[in-house]
Order: C-alpha cells, then structure tokens, then sequence
C-alpha cells in the first residue's frame, strides 16, 4: 500500500476536499476499541453548558473590561456578544443534531468541507479548548490565594503565579489541571455529576452579585452610561489596537461606541463553552433532541445573568474604580459588605473548576476524534477498557495544558482564544449552507430558521468581532494556523484514515 502517492478520488474532489460522509462518522463511532459511552440527558448537557459558559468571563473580565473600554456599557457589549452566539448556536444546533459524533465543528466541517477544512478547524478548537483551560486555571489560582491570602496563608512568591511585572511558576493552576486530568480519566458520568453540584454553587452565587447587590445599586455611577472616547493609552501602538481600526486608519481609542464592540470582543470570552455541549454529542442518549436544547438552553440562561450582573456591578461602583482581579466581590467590598465579598470569592473559586474541567474535556474530545480519523497518531484514540474515556489523548493534552498554566499569564491568551473561537463559528455557519445543499435528505431534529440569512449573519456578526481584536492576536492566530498547516502536511494528510481506506480500494 502507497499512501504517498496522492490521489483523485472517484467523485473527482481533492483528497484534501473529500468529506466523510455523515453515516460513516456514526458507523465510526460504533467501533467497540473507540466507542464511549452513551449516558448524558438533556438536563446534563445544559449543566455541562452552564458549568462551561460561566467562568473567568463574568467573575475577572466584566471588570477589566468596564475600567478600561466600555465603562457601564459592559452591559450592551453582553448583549452584542450575546446575539453573536445565538446566530452561532443556532448553526451549531443544526449541525449538533445531524451529525451526533465527538469533535464538535471539527466533525461537522469534515461532513461538510472535507479534510483540510475540518483539519483547520479541529487545530482550531485544540488552540481555543487548551488555552482557555489554562486562562481560567490561572483564574482559579488567583481565587484561591486571594482566600488564602484571607486566612492568613500565603505561597512563596516562586510559586504564586505571574504578577503585572513579573512570572512565576503557578503551582495551584498546574496542580488543578492535573487532579481534573485524572477525574476525566476516570470517565465522563462521575464527572457530570461532579459538575452538577458545583455548577449549582456557582449559579447561586451569581444569583446573589444580582440580588443582593441590587440593594446597593448608586444609580449615579450610571452616568455616563457609554463615556465618551479617549484616545487609547501608551500611544496605541498599531499592534495592540483592534484591527478594524487599524485597517481604517482611526487612532486607537477606549470608550465611546467603538468600546463597546472591543468590549462585546473581550466579553465574548464569557460565552465560550456553549459549542463544547456540541462536542459531547456522542456521550448523549438522544443526541438529536437533546444537544440542540442543551446548547440554546444553556446559551440563554447565561446571556441573561450576564447582562444583570453587570448592570448590577457597575451600578454599585464607579467603572473607573473597579477590581481587575476580583471585580464581584471587590464591589461587595468597596460597599462595605466583606462577608458577601468573601462568599462570592468562595464561589466564584469552586465554579472555575468546573469551567477548567469541561473545557478540558472538550479538548481530549476533538484530539480523540482526530486522531480516530487518522489526522493525528491513531496511538491516541484507544479508549480506557474499563473507563471507556480517551485516556491516552487526555493525559497528553491534560500534561500540556497544565504546563502552560503554569507559566503563563492571563489577558493576551484570552483574546487568542476568542480568536480562535470566533473562527469556528464561521466555519460552522457557512457548513449548516453546505450541508443542506450537499445533503437535503438527512433527518434533521432541529433546523436552523430562516437559511441562508441567518448563518450568513452569523458569519459576518463573528467576523466583526474578530476584526475589533487586537492586531497582535491576528498574528499570533495566524502563526498557530501556519504551525497547523506544517503538522497536516508532514503527517495528517498522509495518514488520514479515509485516504488510506480510498488509496487501497483503487
Ligand atoms: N466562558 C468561560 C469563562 O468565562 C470559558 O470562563
């Protein structure tokens, strides 16, 4: 067998173009050596979502992002951002109940645009799933010392994590991602049920930044609601400003309307998770009905509890005063409510876990269904015997990511990630086209509204908000597609299972 020698299949596409057809990513699934187990409900996906989508978002970025581009428009960047994601999850919802395989957009751009798409794709989300985990890792370990710091405990500063100024090694971030590797390990069921009560915990305090901040709501730091522009800080060196004003030539500013579409670009961080619902698909009972109410459920539960509680936050504080690091709780603080403050630090440290957990799982997922189909070494894509999870992926990424939690820093990663993240949104959208014209006769349990005119909304919707990030994360996207490309070619392509199984029937 010559896997070297490339090929025109029989349907006169590229191999880098042919699809896999959507019965045989389920045929794929059903091998006993790479199948996983069919246990998770509706109700456990929209807790999967819940526990994924509120995160580092809400509890550190609403803060930064208030104070330095938006003030309390935060508020209507939430819900920019929002609608972005809705036109998104309704392409995903599509896609998700057609095609119920692991991988998410990865595995839906394979049925749809063929190899090589669905190669940049899954390189992709493997970007957006790992270097999120690590982002609100580093989150969670900030949490927890400030906690410590509470009681009186503190790390050696060699330890402790990057500062402003300085890096460190983290040693809580690296630990969580290696105690989560190994609760993964141990199979997605103990996992779900884990969640659900930490989710629960987490909701609850969210409830109470709502609630019981509405109570010392100053409704004159409402005013101005969207301050007006100011030239951007330290000269605002091209890279650093949002491309869209670099491509027309504005000098870079902070506030006004412009800051609320940086803000909706920053705050998207605070969405990601609802597509990684999609990615559990072939762990779901009744994938057909059930992802699509797992994903939008989970999607609008959160929208609204975002816009509340930043509403609720800068009504209790003047934006410009605002914590970066521990915003919710800062602002119980600076009102003179330590005990709520520490509650909402307890909280929000407990709920990050999760948020680290699942996108961890996520990415185990993607890698395993890459590696199923041959795009990256097979070696990985054995199941556990006894646990029937991914074992060999997850060790792999698990010990990665937690490196790199260990010795990175938070605020650039997250734009890389929303980059990423936005990327696949486009790609889905355009595919949910594709796939109805290539396949009309496939079942379809949810269908998105009003096609061609919502997924082409959608594609522009995430399109602008990839264009108000910064250059630098542009470039930084690029170098990682381009490290992509070098991977596909050097070994993805020539070992791709369909190709193989193509090159011996000629
Ligand atoms: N949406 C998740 C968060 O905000 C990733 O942490």
């Amino acid at each position: 067998m010559d896997v070297r020698t490339p090929k025109i299949p029989e349907d006169g596409r590229h191999s880098f173009f042919r699809t896999k057809s959507v019965e045989q990513s389920i045929r794929d699934t059903e091998e006993p050596e790479h199948a996983l187990k069919k246990s998770l409900s509706a109700l456990d996906l929209t807790v999967f979502g819940v526990g994924v989508v509120i995160g580092t978002g809400i509890f550190v970025l609403t803060g930064q992002v208030a104070r330095n581009n938006a003030g309390p428009s935060v508020a209507i960047a939430f819900v920019v951002s929002g609608i972005v994601c809705a036109l998104a999850a309704l392409c995903y919802a599509e896609f998700a109940s057609t095609v119920p395989v692991a991988g998410s957009a990865y595995t839906f751009s394979f049925a749809t645009l063929g190899e090589l798409p669905a190669w940049i794709i899954g390189w992709d989300l493997i970007l957006e799933l790992a270097l999120g985990c690590a982002v609100v890792s580093v989150g969670w370990s900030g949490y927890i010392r400030s906690l410590m710091d509470n009681a009186g405990w503190h790390l050696p500063t060699a330890l402790a994590g990057s500062t402003t100024n300085e890096t460190h090694f983290d040693l809580l971030a690296f630990l969580l991602v290696l105690v989560l590797t190994a609760i993964l390990i141990g199979g997605a069921k103990l996992s779900a049920r884990v969640t659900s009560v930490i989710v629960a915990v987490k909701v609850a305090v969210v409830l109470i930044v709502i609630v019981v901040g509405a109570f010392f709501i100053n409704s004159s730091n409402y005013s101005p609601f969207i301050p007006p522009a100011v030239p951007a800080t330290g000269g605002g060196s091209n890279l650093k400003a949002p491309l869209i004003q670099v491509i027309f030539g504005y000098t870079p500013t902070n506030f006004g309307v412009m800051g609320i579409f940086t803000a909706a670009a920053v705050v998207f961080f605070a969405y990601i998770g609802f597509d990684i619902v999609a990615t559990a698909a072939e762990e779901t009972r009744n994938p057909q009905r059930d992802v699509p109410r797992g994903i939008l459920g989970s999607l609008a539960i959160c929208t609204v509890l975002y816009v509340a509680v930043s509403v609720v936050v800068t009504g209790m504080e003047k934006y410009s005063r605002l914590s970066v690091q521990a915003p919710l709780a800062d602002a119980f603080k600076a009102t003179g409510h330590p005990f709520w403050a520490g509650l909402i630090s307890f909280g929000a440290a407990i709920g990050l876990t999760t948020v680290c957990m699942i996108l961890l799982l996520g990415q185990t997922r993607v890698f395993f269904a890459m590696s199923r189909d041959g795009l990256l070494p097979r070696f990985f894509s054995r199941v556990h015997p006894r646990f029937k999870t991914p074992y060999r992926s997850t060790m792999l990424l698990g010990g990665i990511v937690a490196v790199i939690a260990g010795f990175t820093s938070i605020s650039e990663l997250a734009d890389l990630v929303n980059i990423g993240t936005l990327f696949a949104f486009i790609v889905v959208s355009v595919g949910v086209v594709m796939l109805r014209h290539s396949r009309p006769d496939l079942p379809r349990s949810f269908r998105t509204p009003l096609v061609p005119w919502v997924p082409a909304l959608s594609v522009m919707a995430s399109l602008w908000l990839m264009l108000n990030l910064p250059t630098e994360t542009w470039v930084r996207f690029g170098l990682w597609m381009v490290l992509g490309f070098v991977i596909y070619f050097a070994y993805g392509h020539r070992h791709s299972r369909m190709r193989r199984q193509v090159t011996e029937r000629g």
